[in-house]
């Protein structure tokens, strides 16, 4: 099986995917497509509204459609993933299959301070957020890395060095 050539990002919610995989597409003139959005189109609802109606296993489904799918779609582009994606160890092999895997490790005080307002993360909306953060972080954290080709640690870096540390890795 050959590699599609795809930078794959991965990693906590509020670790940055989405804005550092905006910034990567400037700098390394690949498009970018983000699994979330991909999966709210093709339901047309909301994240939220999937984990509602549908529940969350159909929604981690979704998500390993859509990665499948993107294996035979997807080649030379920056895919932004899910926080909770790598999860499953099925779509480690996909992920693997799908391009290079970047894990974008954040603390849970940079998760708390981005994400404290935020009403779109389901698994956020409880009445502890802070405890729910570390309590899913530290269940996550071995997950990311096992899946992962590359760890960039993001929380003291401004999103230049960042975008250098790609290019670095990346060879451009
Ligand atoms: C989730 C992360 C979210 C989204 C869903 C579940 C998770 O994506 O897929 O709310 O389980 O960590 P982001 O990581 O882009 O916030």
């Amino acid at each position: 099986m050959d590699k599609k050539d795809n930078i794959i990002l991965i990693g906590f919610m509020g670790c940055g995917k989405s804005t550092v995989g905006i910034r990567l597409s400037y700098a390394l003139r690949r498009t970018i497509i983000d699994t979330d959005k991909l999966i709210e189109k093709e339901q047309g609802m909301t994240i939220s509204q999937i984990f509602a109606d549908r529940g969350e296993a159909a929604f981690r489904q979704m998500e390993t459609d859509c990665i499948r799918k993107l294996i035979n779609e997807a080649e030379g582009q920056i895919i932004s993933t899910g926080g909770g994606l790598p999860m499953k160890e099925e779509n480690h092999r996909l992920l693997k299959e799908l391009g290079r895997v970047y894990y974008l490790k954040v603390t849970k005080e940079t998760v708390y301070e981005r994400l404290k307002d935020d009403t779109t993360r389901p698994l956020l909306q409880g009445d502890n957020p802070q405890g729910k953060i570390e309590e899913l972080l530290n269940k996550r954290a071995p997950l990311y890395e096992a899946c992962a080709d590359y760890v960039i640690d993001v929380s003291e870096k401004s999103f230049d060095e960042i975008i250098e540390e790609f290019k670095e890795r990346e060879s451009v």
